[in-house]
Formats: C-alpha cells, structure tokens, sequence
C-alpha cells in the first residue's frame, strides 16, 4: 500500500518524508487556500516546491469545469513537472479530459467519487487513479469502506489498471481498513498516518527496556 500526504502543508509533507514511508502528495484547492495559496502563480509555484520534497506523484486539481479549459489547465500543471497528476472532477467534461490525457501517457487522479458507477466510469477513461472519498460517506451515515470493497471487486473482474486511491482518509482506523481492503493507496493527513505509530505497550516496553539498561552495568557497555 502506497501512503501519500492529503495536504499543502509544506512542513507537514517533509516530516512524512523524513519519517521515510511517504510516496505521494494529493492537495485540492481547499487545502491550497487553507495555506494562503491564492492566485495562479503562487499555486503553480507551490506545485513545484512540493515535488521538490517528495519523490512520487503530486496531484494538481484543475479548478475549471468544462472539457477545453480542463485540457488547457491540465496540460499547464503537467508541464509543471513529471511528478505532476492531472486530478480531475467526476464530472462529464472530467471524464473526457481523463481519456484526453490517459490518450497522451498523462497521469489523472479522478476525484470526487462517491459511486462504484462513478468508479467504473473513470476506470473506462483510463484513470491512472480513481479516488472515493471514505471520509466524507461516512460523515453522511454512509459506509465509505464498503464503497471502497465495491469498487475492488469491480476493477478486479474486468482487470482495470486504474488504482484506488482511499482519499478523504481521516484516521487510523480508516488506514488500517483500506490496506484490510486491498486500497491500492491512501491519503489523508500527517495525524493518520503519525497516529500508526501509536500504541501503550510500545511506550511502557521502551521506558522499561531503557530503565534497565540503567539499573545494570550497562552504562559502560561501549555501542
Ligand atoms: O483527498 C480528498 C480530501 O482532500 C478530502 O478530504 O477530509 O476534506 O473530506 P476531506
């Protein structure tokens, strides 16, 4: 299971890059702004400073909704840099530009799925990555999860290539049961994924391990 960063947050991508396991950055333009990203330039800038950071794909969201101005603003962002994914709505207009750049070798990050349909569609317009929001199912009383089993069982009769990208992702738990699930990839914040780090009895061994250490004759011991 690959783990990317959901966020724009350049001191949070380069501590889930220092720790070692990160693969990947998706942003969106609420977490651009959350960040006082504005303006064309500024985001385009930052784009490129987060590939900088990391070595795998970088997800740039296009902010228009018809199919020409998305090839225009696609085809800006993934001449930005080749890390660069072109993510795209789950919109008609979305759907074609997906098969436009799946056409030219261009990775596209299909967002804004909430269906197995929606799912299928992006696989048909060859997504590199289709990306069901767990998060935001589950906020309305809805099982995130079982859409991400869903559309796993789906890919896996007809041997799509698109890869599920668990997004929306907002703790442990989901983490743990999206690599239960098979997800080809998570992303969600620093916190889910510092969070797997966590238990009681790793702690408490440590302080005791380190704690006898010094009650013996250790201290002389040259490492
Ligand atoms: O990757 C999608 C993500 O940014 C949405 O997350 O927490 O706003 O539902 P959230």
């Amino acid at each position: 299971m690959r783990f990317f960063i959901d966020t724009a947050n350049l001191k949070d991508i380069e501590e889930a890059q220092n720790l070692g396991v990160l693969d990947g950055v998706t942003t969106n333009p609420s977490l651009m702004a959350k960040e006082g990203i504005v303006g064309e330039e500024n985001i385009l800038k930052h784009y490129v400073d987060i590939c900088n950071i990391v070595d795998g794909d970088v997800s740039a969201e296009v902010i228009s909704t018809d199919y020409t101005d998305m090839v225009s603003e696609g085809e800006i962002l993934a001449a930005l840099h080749p890390q660069i994914v072109v993510k795209l709505p789950m919109i008609a207009d979305g759907v074609k530009a997906c098969k436009y750049f799946s056409d030219k070798k261009i990775k596209t990050n299909v967002t804004l799925v909430f269906s197995v349909g929606q799912a299928l569609l992006a696989a048909k317009a060859g997504a590199t990555y289709v990306s069901p929001f767990l998060g935001r199912l589950d906020d309305i009383s809805t099982d995130g999860l079982h859409l991400i089993e869903e559309i796993k069982q789906v890919y896996g009769n007809y041997g799509f290539e698109t890869e599920i990208l668990a997004a929306s992702i907002r703790h442990t738990m989901h983490v743990v049961n999206c690599a239960k699930i098979g997800a080809d990839v998570m992303t969600g914040p620093l916190s889910a994924i510092e969070g797997l780090l966590s238990h009681p009895l790793t702690a408490s061994g440590l302080k005791k391990f380190l704690a006898d250490y010094q009650k013996g004759d250790n201290q002389n011991i040259k490492v």
